[in-house]
């Protein structure tokens, strides 16, 4: 799951799939990351930490770092929110197929493609707006995976 900061959206994204693929007792290894490095280190952003208590989710133990082209070697699949993040981490793809399995998560899930909204600059109502975003479209996962 990849976003910009890796403080926001991602590892929502991040919480949110861990806790679907453990509730259907599968052993998937999930992780996110942000295209830019400057929160590396970070816990998320409070809000996210806040929205994600309230729906029975601990995001505080998360880290952000920066995405790696060694990142194509290690998973399967990866996501990005938006458009933005789509195109630079094509750009860091090793080969095209590499490139080719990067996805927009809204367009993987829902077949058109649609943008996670950046939250950072707005207001808690954003950031339950994202959060149930992402839930809908991480059940979708489930079920096409
Ligand atoms: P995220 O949100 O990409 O969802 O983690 C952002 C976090 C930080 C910044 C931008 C977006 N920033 O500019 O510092």
């Amino acid at each position: 799951m990849v976003c910009l900061g890796n403080i926001c959206r991602s590892p929502l994204a991040e919480g949110i799939l861990k806790e679907k693929a453990r509730a259907a007792g599968l052993d998937w290894h999930v992780d996110s990351a942000g295209t830019g490095g400057w929160h590396s280190g970070e816990q998320p952003d409070h809000r996210s930490i806040a929205v994600a208590r309230k729906y029975g989710m601990d995001i505080s133990g998360q880290r952000a770092r920066q995405f790696h082209p060694r990142d194509f070697q290690r998973f399967d699949l990866i996501f990005a929110m938006d458009e933005s993040n789509l195109r630079d981490l094509r750009r860091l793809a090793p080969t095209p197929d590499d490139a080719a399995r990067v996805h927009l998560l809204l367009e993987y899930a829902y077949g058109s493609p649609a943008e996670v909204p950046d939250p950072y600059y707005h207001d808690d109502t954003a950031f339950e707006e994202v959060f149930h975003l992402l839930d809908s479209a991480c059940g979708e996962i489930m079920g096409k995976l």
